[in-house]
């Protein structure tokens, strides 16, 4: 098999480590990057000993690749996305998917069109203590499913007003995986939101979500002030609940005995205890997807992402209004007849 063909658009912190590991991975192939920041593009060309551009459309005229990786900031992936689609080239995009709803079901509809695979880079989904919790949770038969993590004050460049900035850049990854347990999009979201209560900088400094599936609950919630909170990830279902601890997931199951009351079974699962960051593993199964294994990955794909994305916009709607927004409206105002 012919190795898979990666050009990198975006050579900062994220794109630079990216392409880094693509040339560490076998029957993955580095072929060119592509910074406006020519001094980046470059830098990062030259260490890595591939062709670098300033521009992202001579890249795409230049050098044979069958991806493109988007790791610019979030107000660039549309565009830049759209463009590669339009090329034929498959996409995997950073997250944030886009900046609206409206711009993330463009992509997955010109995907579609044109034939290409699209996917996000949640890499979450790919440590495997979160799928043994996805797997579980969903088996307890989910009441209420809680995704919840404080990162502290995040680095500059989150620190703006933008709703897809702050705090909200980071619990993304959280809401994708509420509703990746829940296997569903919700009937409705209403949230709360600060500004300032940490920074000082107009950042969206906290969130807490409260999302309605019909017959059960999410819940995302976080705060840059939330220096040693611990991470919460739990399944309450039907059946028994569910947590992360570590590398396992504890669990809780009960059942009901003859006398009315309840026998409750304890245990904890462990996993394979991941050391570096998952990036590796999605890149790898993003090839496998884009060649035809579309069945065994937890890739989060383009409607995947439409679906996170169509959360952040309730969300936006609710803090603003102080109401609970319905998606049905959200999805409305894309394309009456598209859902
Ligand atoms: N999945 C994760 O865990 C994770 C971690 C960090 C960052 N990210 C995401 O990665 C993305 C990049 O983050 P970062 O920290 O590397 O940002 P950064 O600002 O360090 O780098 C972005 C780069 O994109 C370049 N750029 C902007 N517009 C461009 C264009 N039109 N063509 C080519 N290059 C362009 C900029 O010059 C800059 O060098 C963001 O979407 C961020 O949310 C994801």
């Amino acid at each position: 098999m012919d190795a898979f063909r990666f050009g990198v658009v975006g050579c900062g912190g994220r794109g630079a480590g990216v392409a880094h590991l693509i040339t560490q991975i076998p029957n993955l192939k580095l072929v060119a990057v592509c910074d406006i920041d020519e001094a980046r593009a470059k830098q990062l060309g030259e260490q890595l000993n591939v062709p670098f551009f300033q521009s992202f459309d001579q890249m795409l005229a230049e050098t044979e690749l069958d991806a493109i990786y988007v790791a610019t900031s979030v107000e660039q992936h549309f565009s830049l996305s759209r463009r590669a689609i339009l090329e034929g080239k498959h996409v995997l995009l950073e997250k944030m998917m886009t900046t609206s709803a409206a711009e993330a079901w463009e992509l997955v509809r010109l995907a579609q069109m044109r034939g290409v695979c699209g996917a996000i880079s949640y890499q979450l989904r790919f440590y495997p203590v979160f799928q043994k919790w996805c797997e579980l949770g969903q088996e307890m038969q989910p009441l209420l499913i809680i995704s919840s993590r404080n990162p502290g004050i995040m680095p500059p460049p989150y620190l703006r007003p933008e709703p897809w900035a702050g705090i909200i850049d980071f619990l993304t990854h959280d809401l994708d995986l509420v509703l990746w347990v829940a296997g569903k999009e919700p009937e409705s979201v209403f949230a709360t939101a600060t500004r300032n209560a940490v920074t000082k900088t107009e950042a969206i400094d906290s969130l807490c979500a409260i999302l309605d599936f019909g017959d059960f609950s999410g819940l995302t919630y976080g705060s840059m002030g939330g220096w040693g909170m611990p991470s919460v990830h739990a399944v309450v279902g039907q059946k028994g609940n569910v947590r992360i601890v570590g590398n396992g997931v504890e669990v809780n199951k009960w059942f009901p005995l003859p006398s009315g009351t309840f026998e409750l079974v304890n245990d904890v699962v462990s996993t394979e205890i991941v050391s570096a960051d998952t990036t590796d593993r999605m890149l790898l199964h993003f090839s496998a997807w884009v060649q035809g294994e579309r069945e065994a990955y937890p890739l989060a794909t383009f409607e995947d992402g439409l679906k996170v994305m169509l959360v952040h916009e309730a969300i936006w709607a609710s803090w603003q209004s102080g109401q609970t927004i319905h998606l049905n409206d959200i999805k409305r105002k894309l394309e009456p007849s598209s859902f």
